[in-house]
């Protein structure tokens, strides 16, 4: 019981995830239905403090390719539920709606498109809600969707989605999504971390607007769905600037997910690079070493099982130069403060570390609250309170071989 409290206490931020497929291909004007839990990163269902009537929620909708608000399309949605219909977890449920913007010209069909889903909690402020972009379906003509039943040999999963999307956007994006792909099947590098958000929030506001003259060397280690590296290029390739270097890497088995979140974006960026690394394995540290030297390496999330410590050490020791900026993020989950201090204890031979948690400039905005963000005051930019997600920042530099 300790422990859950213990876990429930930096995860003010929730996630929707939806709780039953959706099928890929529906009609205009006709309604349906999408239903949802909520959990926190680990997927840990809510705490008991939570209030599910203090939950409010709009809908957008989205455009699939490039992810930007439809200008086209626009979606009715009615808060249906808000307990679970068959069983007592907590579930929303949205009844929604599709139909043309402009009726006397309505637009072509099929038309490719995702509903963006976002709570927001009114109960006091220790919760935040992620949005969630789900289901990209296909927007057909009632006729053809009627005769989309399932075939007995076919694979359900070409007829239903249960994608789960998240979406950033900065006003300087033109109203376009920056979208990632989790995939909790995947495991831990398959999920999105409230580190990875909190680090590529203030990564994208301290680079825009990116006006780089002189080659910046970033490597993401340990990328997990890619989004802290993938959204560097994306806003590389937005602002027409190559002068990013960035390099992804992940366990080999975590790197597909990394590719499909890539190509979601239609990130063609030339400077990217996504390549297998495990800590401490020579044959891939020099493989990467060879892409160096890096000026900026970021490990989002990855002090978690102290066993791994002094490889990941030795990995970041031989990657790094004293001008190397390494910024780690960390968030303090079932650690005990020991274990928590032996990686700290490993690196100081080597590394001077700053403390930067509580640096506004790095860790105050936040960019994936989507457009109906609650913000603290009209003039700021949605805020997200250290304390709802308590990630750690530490910076690292390396000691000159001299000192
Ligand atoms: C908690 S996830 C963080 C992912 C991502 N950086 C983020 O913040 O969302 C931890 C990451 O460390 C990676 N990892 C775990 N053990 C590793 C190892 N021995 N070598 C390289 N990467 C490893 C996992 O594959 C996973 O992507």
């Amino acid at each position: 019981m300790e422990f859950m409290d213990h876990l429930h206490s930096h995860s003010g931020l929730l996630r929707l995830v939806p709780r039953r497929p959706f099928p890929v291909t529906i009609a205009p004007m006709q309604w349906y239905r999408l239903e949802f839990h909520m959990a926190n990163e680990l997927g840990t269902l809510l705490p008991s403090t939570f209030n599910l009537s203090d939950i409010h929620v709009e809908c957008s909708l989205l455009d699939k390719s490039p992810a930007a608000l439809s200008s086209h399309w626009h979606i009715d949605w009615q808060l249906l539920l808000q307990q679970g219909a068959w069983d007592s977890e907590p579930s929303l449920q949205i009844q929604f709606l599709i139909r043309p913007i402009n009726t006397s010209l309505p637009p072509h069909l099929p038309a490719h498109l995702m509903v963006m889903v976002s709570p927001t909690y009114d109960g006091d402020n220790s919760f935040y809600m992620l949005p969630l972009i789900t289901a990209p379906f296909c927007l057909t003509s009632k006729r053809q969707t009627a005769n989309n039943l399932v075939p007995n040999n076919r694979a359900w999963s070409n007829y239903v989605t249960q994608h789960m999307y998240r979406g950033f956007s900065l006003p300087c994006f033109d109203q376009r999504y920056f979208l990632i792909r989790e995939s909790w099947v995947h495991g831990t590098p398959g999920k999105l971390w409230d580190s990875a958000l909190v680090i590529s929030d203030a990564l994208a506001r301290q680079l825009l607007p990116l006006n780089l003259t002189r080659p910046l060397k970033v490597l993401d280690l340990s990328a997990g769905t890619g989004v802290i590296g993938l959204l560097l290029a994306f806003i590389g390739q937005h602002q027409n600037n190559t002068m990013l270097d960035i390099t992804l890497t992940d366990v080999p088995e975590a790197l597909s997910l990394i590719h499909d979140n890539r190509c979601l974006n239609k990130i063609t960026y030339p400077r990217l690079s996504v390549a297998p690394l495990r800590w401490g394995i020579d044959k891939d540290i020099q493989a990467i070493q060879a892409k160096g030297p890096f000026d900026v390496i970021i490990a989002s999330d990855v002090l978690y099982e102290p066993i791994k410590f002094q490889d990941l050490v030795k990995t970041l020791d031989k990657l790094t130069t004293p001008s190397t900026q390494t910024w780690i993020g960390y968030k303090r989950r079932g650690l005990k403060l020991e274990e928590e201090q032996s990686f700290f204890t490993l690196c100081h031979p080597r590394f001077q570390i700053l403390d930067r948690s509580l640096d506004e400039n790095v860790i105050h905005c936040f960019g994936w609250l989507g457009p109906h963000a609650p913000t603290l005051t009209t003039s700021l930019p949605p805020c997200l309170p250290h304390r709802v997600t308590g990630v750690q920042i530490f910076h690292l530099s390396k000691n000159s071989p001299q000192s």
